[in-house]
């Protein structure tokens, strides 16, 4: 069976090389760490495994680890008995459970508490848990799917995450590359984003014009795919002709589109433009990095080099 992955393929490198490793993966039936700004496609990455797994006719079971608070998290992943604590008048399935012989996608796994890893870890381990207030030891065979926007590794390293957990979900990472390091893929992505909102709000735009595509390319993105897709969905609900233009794009969105671009490049007046940007950007954030970087959407590395070229006072 062909690999299924809903949405965009595109061409980067660094997100083919993501969809070959989920591919590669998804029959293999082993734990798997999904990496990646809030945004890149990890719980969607998390539906494709699973879809292309020999599991896929038994659930894939969610569970945001960011989103309860500890007892209940707990309580919501092992189950409990009836009367296990004030309130819980019912027994309850855990999800480790309820994800018996399927998958179970532990989002935000970056926010669990050391002690509700301790837990985890020992399922990993064994196979074993119990239901809060029980004590009959159930069995259950789960594949984990785990993501986090963290990065992992330092956080072990700190002694914010358990090492042994780390290294239990850490067999296979896959690191989904954030937007801005994949601008290529922005024109099929903003086309794929404008046919399915205009399907969705019945609405006849042909095109999007090629500075909306221009400003696109130099914004940076930290919201990812998603901020791209509400980009375009609220684009497309104000668009009033059969082309999106400037106009449709948030405001701060639009000064992107002049800023210089391949044709200016192309023309060899790029280079004292950019120079005089960086410079301007670094004068206005006074001299940090980090945020000058962010305001023209490079990465640290282009910064700092084109800081050198310049021979910027910085
Ligand atoms: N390759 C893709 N093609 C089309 N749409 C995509 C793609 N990747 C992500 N999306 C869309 O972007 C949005 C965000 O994706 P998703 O929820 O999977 O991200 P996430 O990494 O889990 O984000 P967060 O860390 O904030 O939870 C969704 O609406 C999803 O449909
Ligand atoms: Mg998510």
């Amino acid at each position: 069976m062909a690999f299924e992955f809903p949405g965009v393929t595109g061409g980067s490198p660094s997100f083919r090389e993501a969809l070959r490793l989920l591919e590669l993966v998804s029959p293999a039936d082993t734990t798997v760490l999904l990496l990646g700004e809030t945004g890149t496609g990890k719980e969607l990455a998390a539906q494709a495994i699973h879809a292309n797994s020999p599991r896929r006719g038994r659930p894939l079971v969610v569970v945001n680890c960011a989103a309860l608070p500890e007892p209940l998290l707990e309580s919501e992943l092992f189950g409990h008995e009836k009367g296990a604590f004030t309130g819980a008048a019912t027994r309850k399935e855990g999800r480790f459970q309820v994800g018996d012989r399927g998958a179970l996608f532990l989002d935000e796994v970056g926010e669990l508490s050391l002690a509700t890893q301790a837990k985890i870890l020992r399922v990993l381990q064994t196979r074993e848990f119990e239901p809060l207030g029980s004590n009959r030891t159930l069995k259950v065979d789960v594949r984990i799917i785990a993501a986090t926007n963290r990065d992992l590794e330092k956080e072990a390293r700190s002694g914010r995450f358990r090492e042994d957990l780390f290294y239990r979900l850490n067999v296979f990472p896959i690191t989904l590359p954030p937007l801005r390091e994949r601008r290529e893929d922005l024109p099929l992505l903003a086309r794929h984003f404008l046919v399915r909102h205009c399907e969705k709000h019945r609405k006849k735009i042909k095109a999007v014009a090629p500075e909306v595509i221009h400003s696109f390319q130099r914004y940076n993105w930290p919201g990812n795919i998603r901020e791209l897709e509400n980009v375009l969905e609220r684009g497309v609900i104000l668009c009033q002709t059969d082309t999106l233009t400037l106009r449709e794009l948030p405001p701060a969105m639009q000064e992107y589109a002049f800023r210089p671009g391949a044709q200016e490049e192309a023309a060899g007046a790029w280079p004292d433009l950019e120079r005089e940007l960086i410079s301007r950007t670094l004068q206005k954030v006074a001299g940090d990095r980090g945020q000058a970087r962010d305001i023209l959407g490079i990465s640290q590395e282009e910064l700092d080099l084109k800081i050198r070229t310049y021979g910027l006072d910085y």
